[in-house]
């Protein structure tokens, strides 16, 4: 199939249900706000690079206070799409991936249509945590919604993780798995308990705000040259288990062991990866390993990092003043945003 600018498209998307919201729509334009997550059990590798099918399922919290809000409209007159990211006009691979993704939305709706799309983070640019979940599940909804089509949260989640795999867990809201399925139609991530299930703080605390230079897309695709992944996949399934059950029951003490080594078993296939991928800096390491004794003394942190160098440090609510103060006076820490568990990706 191809859409009608002539792309080959969304033969992939087409068993999604479209419904026309308004059919007299003159006003093709929509807002939308996502959280990024940040994920207890990760992600990393595919079994189909393209569509974003993950070798295991995840499991993720959406995090309050940090926002992409996206704003698409669409319009007859515009010879191509447009991309403002935080104020500013993107560079050509942004562009050419965000154009790529409308094409799937274009060739749902079945429309000719371009668009001006423009992205702004409240978190501080180059942070370190990862914008590509929030701001591609706000331009799910917010394109999908502009063009007139009404999207389950099933299909916004499918829709989201062809932009970016982790942005299909910003859509359901609270704490969230992503089921990893076989196929495009079955491997999205549903909310498994809401924001109020558990008062858990993500401490990101950031120790480089520059840009990795591998993007975790391109990383990912060399988890299959480690010989550190097949001792990974046969680990997740009862990690993801025991996780998830120690989520749902509140049990900080199983799910800080589980959510430590789940960090370890992924930087440990990124290392060994060919060519070899090292995220971490000695910081890192040196925070880890602080946070770990931290929690052997009694307090109720444990902490996880994504492609990149910056920590999340997650506690209770009993933890979280000493734990601010301590992380805080590590030489080297630039700044400590503080987060708690947030809602699903909505319009405005
Ligand atoms: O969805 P991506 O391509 O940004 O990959 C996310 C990868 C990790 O952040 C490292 C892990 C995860 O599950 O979020």
């Amino acid at each position: 199939m191809t859409d009608v600018i002539g792309y080959p498209c969304c033969s992939i998307l087409i068993s999604m249900t479209e419904k026309i919201l308004n059919p007299e729509l003159n006003q093709m334009s929509a807002t939308a706000i996502a959280h990024p997550n940040i994920a207890f059990i990760k992600y990393w590798g595919n079994r189909d690079e393209m569509l974003h099918l993950p070798l295991n399922g995840s499991l993720s919290m959406c995090l309050y206070g940090l926002t992409s809000t996206t704003t698409v409209r669409f319009d007859p007159s515009l010879k191509a799409d447009e991309l403002r990211l935080d104020s500013l006009p993107a560079d050509e691979i942004s562009l050419a991936r965000v154009s790529s993704f409308l094409n799937n939305i274009r060739g749902l709706a079945g429309k000719n249509l371009y668009a001006q799309v423009e992205s702004v983070n409240n978190f501080p640019a180059g942070a370190g945590i990862a914008s590509s979940a929030s701001g591609f599940a706000a331009l799910a909804l917010a394109a999908s919604a502009a063009i007139g089509l009404s999207l389950s949260e099933q299909e916004l989640s499918r829709l989201a993780r062809l932009g970016s795999g982790s942005a299909c867990r910003s859509i359901p809201g609270g704490f969230v798995a992503w089921l990893p399925g076989s196929t495009d139609l079955d491997s999205y991530a549903v909310s498994i308990a809401p924001p109020e299930h558990w008062q858990l703080f993500d401490l990101v605390t950031i120790l480089d705000r520059g840009h990795k230079s591998t993007g975790s897309a391109s990383g990912m695709a060399l988890a299959h040259t480690s010989p550190r992944l097949g001792q990974r996949l046969a680990e997740l399934p009862a990690r993801l288990a025991a996780c998830k059950q120690a989520l749902l029951a509140c049990d900080f003490e199983a799910f800080a062991e589980l959510v430590e080594a789940d960090s370890q078993s992924m930087h440990a296939v990124m290392q060994t990866s060919t060519p070899a991928l090292k995220y971490t800096l000695p910081l890192t390491e040196l925070i880890l390993a602080s946070v770990t004794s931290w929690r052997k003394q009694g307090y109720a942190a444990c902490a996880t990092v994504d492609a990149g160098p910056n920590v999340h440090v997650l506690c209770l609510p009993e933890a979280k003043s000493f734990m601010l103060q301590a992380l805080h006076a590590i030489p080297g820490v630039l700044e400590v945003l503080v987060s708690q568990p947030g809602g699903p990706a909505r319009l405005v």
